[in-house]
């Protein structure tokens, strides 16, 4: 299956604000050297989560849920996904209910592995979309949804430590995800500009083929994600100082020897 283009763009708002001085209370502090490590980061990224989930408007970040997107553009040509696609004033709800699985931190890179589920996720919006999908001619624009239900996403994050004052950083440079989906619900209103017999024998057909038709987006899918939680954890860690999550972090002393030593 070969994507000949394939590209995602989308917008989200984010304000400039001062990184907090002093630990919240919402993040929990674990040790590297604490053989429960595992553990407690679980507990301290569903913490994360919990607060995220309103928003954190200190630090300009915008509420996960529900997550306001203005516009997601898809570009993809040939494969059994032909589609120019926008998505507009999308509203994402459900991220508040993620259910965190599993952390990790490797302890040489930092980079964090993270595991996920969200029981169901909505997406709402208005669309504007012409292309194929599983060979179907598509044209259409208007209101859509789509909901995945148990949602489970592996998160693999690039990571690079910085020194601001007296404090480390994430700087996370990339994010990969893999997701799988139980079921999904999807309805498109006004394809083929309203001719009703058309519009309702091809959303019956979508659904019925939900598990092709989630397999078709997959490459878009995962790319807004990534997108989005790239744009997330950004903005999240540039304004927390990761000493406040990993007490023992290596700090520039260190990792300048370590750097010789190579
Ligand atoms: C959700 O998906 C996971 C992984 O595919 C599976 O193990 C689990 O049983 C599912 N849970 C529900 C409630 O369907
Ligand atoms: C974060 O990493 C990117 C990519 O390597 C780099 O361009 C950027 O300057 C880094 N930001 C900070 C604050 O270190
Ligand atoms: C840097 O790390 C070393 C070793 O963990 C520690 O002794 C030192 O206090 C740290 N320095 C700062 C500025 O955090």
């Amino acid at each position: 299956m070969q994507f000949k283009l394939l590209l995602v763009s989308f917008v989200l708002h984010y304000s400039a604000a001062e990184y907090y001085k002093t630990k919240p209370d919402f993040v929990k502090t674990c040790y590297k050297s604490d053989p429960e490590f595992d553990d407690c980061s679980k507990e301290a990224v569903q913490q994360l989560f919990k607060a995220l989930g309103p928003g954190l408007p200190e630090i300009g970040m915008v509420a996960l849920d529900p997550l306001k997107i203005p516009k997601i553009r898809i570009l993809q040509g040939e494969g059994p996904v032909n589609v120019n696609a926008a998505l507009d004033d999308v509203i994402v709800t459900g991220f508040g209910a993620t259910e965190v699985l599993l952390n990790q931190v490797d302890s040489k890179t930092y980079d964090f592995y993270t595991k996920v589920r969200v029981p169901k996720i909505r997406i709402e919006g208005t669309y504007d979309l012409k292309g194929k999908i599983l060979l179907i001619p598509l044209v259409g624009r208007g209101l859509c949804w789509f909901e995945p239900t148990n949602m489970t996403i592996d998160i693999l994050s690039d990571v690079k430590l910085y020194e601001k004052d007296e404090f480390v950083f994430f700087n996370v440079t990339g994010a990969h995800v893999k997701y799988t989906i139980g079921g999904l619900n999807l309805r498109m209103n006004n394809l083929f500009d309203g001719i009703s017999s058309l519009e309702d024998s091809t959303n019956a057909y979508l659904n019925a083929n939900w598990r092709p038709v989630s397999e078709s987006l997959r490459p878009i899918l995962s790319k807004t994600i990534e997108d989005i939680l790239l744009g997330f954890m950004q903005q999240l860690f540039h304004n927390l100082p990761a000493n406040y999550m990993i007490g023992d972090i290596k700090n520039s002393s260190v990792l300048k020897k370590a750097d010789k030593k190579v």
